[in-house]
């Protein structure tokens, strides 16, 4: 299934950035929309261009080229991109004028999903690239550079991965103690409301050596903690060192022996792909950060079906009873979607029963939004947005209830908490919780990149208030 969209994000600061290459006379301003797989693709291209002469700043002003790394998942991510291409499109005027030039490029899910329309729609762009083939953006770049408008959105033959740069070991440091790591992308699911299979492909993993490769260079560079990441996360798999084939539970355990990594965690999953050796890594691995993040999105059976999601609501029950025996103070956390075609309120209803049977420690909702070429899109029961707001409102307060009641179940308790920067206030440094909430301790607690025992005594609304343990 796919990850957690986050809002958009500007990558990086100019700060202690210089690029390998000679010249530091170029810029380029990266913006990301959507999931985690976004981030991490953001930064690889940002290092594939660091090599290229194109410094990151985050002054858009300044950029020779302004790079959108988009979303496809809703449709107000798309939206948002195309107007955010109309106000880019007049900063490209403005540098006209003053006889300098802007490239605009549009990467991402959307680039994939919309190519060429991209350029009819939003002229001023000159490139448009696709998520599998990054790495060859300073090649598309020189061509647009000359003036030819670039759409590139085949599916590449050879692996990205391979020809992509690696960040240098202080562009890891600068970014910080916890990091993304892709082990796999793409999905043959084909969940009937769900664009990806379209946009990322299908279901790749990336070889064992590669990801050790990369988690090590991670942890050279002062990474405590490694997010692996897919859109089917749990499907990855690989020959392992032995020669043996390895599911995501034995990659884990070969990536907990990394000298310095002393965290990991892992998503999105599907329900389909927990298999044993995964919960028992939950068990066995104390690396492993007790937090899961395994979306449902419907709990209602007839809806699972239509969504093509290949489980019912008891399967996945009777599956989080045995993580849950397992490990048990894991944190459950999902996906939903209200208002897929042909919702009932009984099935809807069915879904607030599955919440209450779960309780949640966070979940994230979503109002179902047709996307052009799925199947979901040409279903009979299109909902009026009415019904969708209300059922959304509804799911939420009792999610939001859920979340509350498990972060306030945790004052008084010691937990490890993982320094990762400065706080906003002074005085204060700001930690990650193993269940990924914001923690707030003295900034003498710790160093960053510590991993401490603290005490909670607060909590904020989305955040916990600690003391030294
Ligand atoms: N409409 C609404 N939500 C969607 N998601 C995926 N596709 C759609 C859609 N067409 C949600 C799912 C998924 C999350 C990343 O986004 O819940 O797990
Ligand atoms: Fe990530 Fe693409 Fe899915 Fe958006 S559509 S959440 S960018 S995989």
């Amino acid at each position: 299934m796919e990850l957690n969209t986050i809002e958009s994000q500007d990558v990086g600061t100019a700060t202690e950035r210089q690029p390998a290459a000679a010249s530091a006379a170029k810029k380029v301003f990266v913006k990301t929309y959507g999931c985690q797989m976004n981030v991490y693709d953001s930064q690889r291209m940002t290092d594939a261009l660091a090599a290229d002469g194109y410094a990151p700043t985050d002054v858009i002003d300044e950029a020779d080229l302004v790079l959108l790394n988009t979303c496809h998942i809703r449709e107000k991510a798309a939206e948002k991109v195309y107007s955010e291409l109309g106000r880019i499109r007049e900063l490209k005027a403005e540098r006209a004028g003053q006889g300098r030039d802007m490239l605009i490029g549009v990467a991402g899910c959307v680039a994939q999903a919309e190519g060429v329309e991209i350029i009819r729609r939003a002229p001023a762009v000159d490139l448009v690239i696709g998520p599998q083939t990054y790495h060859r953006l300073p090649d598309v770049l020189a061509r647009a550079r000359g003036g030819e408008k670039i759409v590139e959105t085949d599916y590449a033959v050879e692996d990205k991965f391979e020809h992509l740069p690696q960040p240098r070991r202080a562009e890891v440091a600068r970014r910080g103690v916890t990091a993304f790591l892709t082990v796999q992308e793409g999905c043959d699911k084909f969940c009937t409301f769900c664009v990806v299979p379209y946009t990322r492909g299908s279901e790749v993993s990336r070889p064992v050596a590669q990801i050790v490769a990369e988690a090590e260079r991670l942890a050279e560079g002062g990474v405590r903690e490694v997010t692996l990441l897919g859109q089917n996360v749990n499907a990855w798999h690989g020959v392992g060192e032995n020669g043996e084939e390895w599911g995501l539970g034995r990659l884990l355990f070969r990536l907990a022996e990394i000298p310095g990594l002393a965290r990991l965690r892992y998503t999105t999953s599907h329900p389909r792909d927990m298999d044993d050796e995964l919960i028992s890594a939950h068990r066995d691995l104390p690396a492993l950060m007790p937090y899961l993040h395994l979306p449902v999105q419907s709990g209602s059976d007839r809806i699972l079906k239509a969504m093509n999601r290949r489980h019912t609501a008891r399967d996945y029950l009777a599956l989080i009873d045995r993580i849950r025996a397992a490990r048990a103070d894991i944190a459950m956390s999902g996906d939903f979607i209200v208002g897929f075609p042909g919702e009932t309120e009984a099935d809807f209803e069915a879904t607030l029963h599955l919440v209450r049977e779960v309780g949640y420690g966070s979940a994230f909702t979503f109002k179902y939004s047709p996307r052009p070429g799925t199947p979901g899109a040409e279903m009979e029961g299109h909902l009026p947005e009415a019904v969708k707001d209300e059922r959304l409102q509804r799911l939420q307060a009792l999610i939001n209830e859920q979340q509350r009641h498990f972060i306030t179940s945790l004052v008084g308790r010691t937990i490890s908490t993982l320094i990762e920067k400065p706080g906003r206030r002074p005085g204060q440094k700001v930690g990650r919780s193993p269940w990924l909430q914001p923690v707030i301790v003295d900034e003498k607690a710790g160093e960053i990149g510590d991993i401490i025992d603290v005490r909670i005594t607060g909590t904020g609304p989305n955040s916990l208030f600690a003391e030294t343990a």
